[in-house]
């Protein structure tokens, strides 16, 4: 099986299906293009209804932009992104106004994401205005949402500005501006990243309250896999623009195929003081240069198995036991 042969069909029950989806940052020089950051390439996911799908990997491997391109900030360089059984990809206009009800973003910085003029309520109302979302039906819905995050009294915030709020409940305000539109799927890049180490859990308790009780999906993107064991039922590793490893949590914790989820796995800090430096590994070196990527495996050079085919041919992706795929030689 060749790299560019993953052909796996979208399964009816996906809420999103992404095949072969390649992203290429254009970097000019005056008026040419003088190369391309090759953010995202090959990349392939199947998100189940109702499920969360962590994105994990380092700084700079594509998490952000594989999430904005999802939600059709960026546009694909090639590849096909299926939501819901229809191919988004190159959706226009109204199509486009009916994508953006149904995928709410979470951004990583609240306070950055939330306009310091307007308060609570006008920043809630704005999406519902752009949707047509009838004058009457737009304050309930709002104080519904406010109380679906935990804002309450609603009194008590409806009328505050962002900076009357802490990073906690700004998040909060976040997370019910991306629920206002009824959503069905949510995009959360990096969103407990900037909030004390108790208020993380708060909302990702909030999070899966959320999913289980009105049965969303959650793309959830995070450089840390510790949130992500307790948070997902899925994990994507990332690594330098590819996804290297896609199994069930658990199977990615307990078995970890790629040589580079497993130093992943190695360096989670172990919350038992005995343990903690058996836990302290992380693969050395830098990650490669995505303006010119290396040849091969884009991991080789950390890698400590890399063989010769390695450093020549780009790994297909396999698919092991039928439920865990990775893209490596020492299982090609
Ligand atoms: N708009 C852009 N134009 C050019 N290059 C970009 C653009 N956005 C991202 N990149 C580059 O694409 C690569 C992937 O960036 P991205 O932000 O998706 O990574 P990330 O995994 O989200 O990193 P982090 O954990 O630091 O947020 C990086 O090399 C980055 O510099
Ligand atoms: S393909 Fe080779 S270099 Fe890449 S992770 Fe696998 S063994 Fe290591
Ligand atoms: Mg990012």
């Amino acid at each position: 099986m060749l790299k560019d042969e993953y052909a796996k069909p979208c399964n009816l029950n996906d809420i999103l299906c992404i095949r072969g989806l390649c992203v290429w940052h254009p970097i000019r020089k005056f008026l040419t293009i003088s190369g391309y950051v090759r953010a995202l390439d090959d990349v392939n996911i199947d998100l189940e209804k109702g499920r969360i799908l962590a994105i994990v990997g380092e700084s700079g491997s594509g998490k952000t932009t594989l999430g904005k391109t999802i939600l059709k900030i960026y546009q694909p360089t090639k590849g096909r992104i299926i939501y819901d059984g229809k191919d988004i990809t190159h959706i226009k206009g109204k199509e486009i106004k009916w994508y953006r009800r149904e995928v709410g973003y979470v951004q990583q910085d609240p306070y950055g994401a939330l306009p310091p003029f307007m308060n609570i309520r006008e920043i809630l109302e704005e999406p519902l205005i752009i949707h047509e979302v009838p004058k009457s039906d737009r304050i309930t819905r709002i104080r519904e949402t406010l109380e679906e995050v935990k804002l309450i009294p609603v009194e008590d915030f409806i009328n505050k500005y962002p900076h009357m709020l802490s990073g906690g409940q700004q998040q909060r305000v976040v997370i019910a501006r991306a629920l206002i539109l009824r959503p069905k799927l949510i995009v959360a890049d990096e969103p407990v990243s900037m909030l004390d180490a108790s208020v993380r859990i708060e909302i990702l308790t909030l999070f899966r309250e959320l999913q289980k009780r009105r049965g969303l999906s959650i793309v959830y993107i995070t450089h840390d896999l510790s949130t992500a064991k307790y948070f997902s039922d899925k994990i994507a590793v990332m690594y330098a623009g590819h996804v290297v490893e896609m199994a069930q949590t658990d199977k990615v914790l307990s078995k970890p195929m790629h040589p580079y989820t497993q130093s992943l796995i190695k360096a989670i800090p172990d919350p038992d003081p005995r343990n903690r430096t058996l836990f302290r590994e992380v693969p050395p070196g830098e990650p490669p240069s995505l303006l010119n990527p290396p040849p091969g495996c884009r991991f080789h050079p950390r890698c400590p198995y890399a063989m010769d085919v390695c450093r020549r041919e780009e790994p297909p992706i396999v698919e092991v036991n039928g439920v865990h795929l990775v893209k490596c030689w020492l299982y090609g």
